[in-house]
C-alpha cells in the first residue's frame, strides 16, 4: 500500500502518552527530560513537553496514573506501590538464607538490585546502597555499593565466574570501565569483601519466574535489619530523603 509508513512502535507510544497527557487537567512531564539520554539535551525541547493548554497547570503532587502512597510509607509500601516486582531480590535472599548466611547477608542480597527496580539501573548498586545508607548496617550499604563492581570479577574461591549472561547482554568483548576496575581493586581489599562477593553468588541464580517467594518471608529480618524512619521514608529529613520523595512523585514539576 502506497503512502505513510506505519508509525512504529516508539511512535504510537508517543502520541498515546501525548493523548493521556493532554487528557489530564495538569501537564505531567518526565523529571528527568533533561538526563533520560532519550533525547539530546542540548536541542531544544519538543513543543509537547511546553505546551499548557488554557487553564492548565503543571503537576506539582501526586500522578493520578500511579497508586497513592500512604503519608508515612515504609520500605514495604514502595516495594508495593512504587517498585517493579522484584522477585529476583526475593529469590536471591531466599537463597542466601537457604545456604545459613547471616541476617546481615540475607539483607543485602534482599535490597541488592533496589535501585534497578524502583530508580534507575545506571550505577545501580551505588545508587541502592546511597538510598539505604541511612537505615542498614554500614556493612550492608557497603555490599551493596560494591556489588556493582563485583559482578564483573570472578572469585573461584566461592565458585562465582564471569556470568555468561553478561557475554549475552554485553558482548564476549565488553570490558569494565577504569573507574569499575579501580573499585573493584578497593573491595578485595576490604574487611567485608566477602559480604559484597556473596551477593554476587546467590544473585546469578535468582531469576526463576515461577519461583513462590514473597516479602513476608523477610519481613523479620528486615524488622531486624531496617531502620524504617517514623516519618516514613522521604520524609525524615535524611540525606536520601529527596531520593525515596522522587520515587513517590516521579513527575512532580519541580
Ligand atoms: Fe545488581
Ligand atoms: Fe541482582
Amino acid at each position: 500500500m502506497e503512502g505513510r509508513p506505519a508509525p512504529t512502535l516508539s511512535q504510537r507510544a508517543d502520541e498515546l502518552e501525548h493523548r493521556q497527557i493532554a487528557e489530564l487537567e495538569r501537564l505531567v512531564d518526565r523529571s528527568v527530560l533533561f538526563t533520560s539520554g532519550d533525547r539530546d539535551p542540548t536541542k531544544p525541547i519538543p513543543t509537547r513537553f511546553k505546551t499548557l493548554a488554557p487553564g492548565q497547570h503543571v503537576l506539582m503532587g501526586d500522578d493520578p496514573r500511579l497508586q497513592k502512597m500512604p503519608p508515612k510509607p515504609t520500605l514495604m509500601d514502595f516495594f508495593r506501590l512504587r517498585f517493579a516486582p522484584a522477585n529476583h531480590l526475593l529469590q536471591s535472599a531466599t537463597h542466601a538464607r537457604k545456604a545459613g548466611m547471616s541476617e546481615k547477608v540475607v539483607t543485602a542480597c534482599l535490597l541488592h538490585d533496589i535501585a534497578v527496580f524502583g530508580f534507575i539501573r545506571v550505577d545501580h548498586g551505588y545508587w541502592g546502597a546511597q538510598l539505604v545508607e541511612p537505615y542498614v548496617d554500614e556493612e550492608v550499604s557497603w555490599a551493596i555499593r560494591a556489588h556493582q563492581a563485583l559482578r564483573f570479577f570472578p572469585d573461584e574461591s566461592v565458585g562465582y565466574s564471569y556470568p555468561d549472561q553478561y557475554v549475552k547482554l554485553f558482548g564476549a568483548d565488553f570490558k569494565p570501565e577504569p573507574y569499575i576496575v579501580n573499585a573493584y581493586n578497593r573491595a578485595r581489599q576490604n574487611k567485608w569483601y566477602m559480604t559484597a562477593r556473596l551477593i554476587t553468588v546467590y544473585d546469578i541464580y535468582s531469576f526463576d519466574p515461577n519461583a513462590r517467594v514473597s516479602f513476608d518471608d523477610f519481613a523479620d529480618i528486615l524488622g531486624r535489619n531496617f531502620k524504617q524512619p517514623a516519618e516514613g521514608l522521604g520524609f525524615d529529613s535524611s540525606p536520601v530523603a529527596h531520593m525515596w520523595r522522587t520515587i513517590i512523585w516521579p513527575t512532580k514539576f519541580l
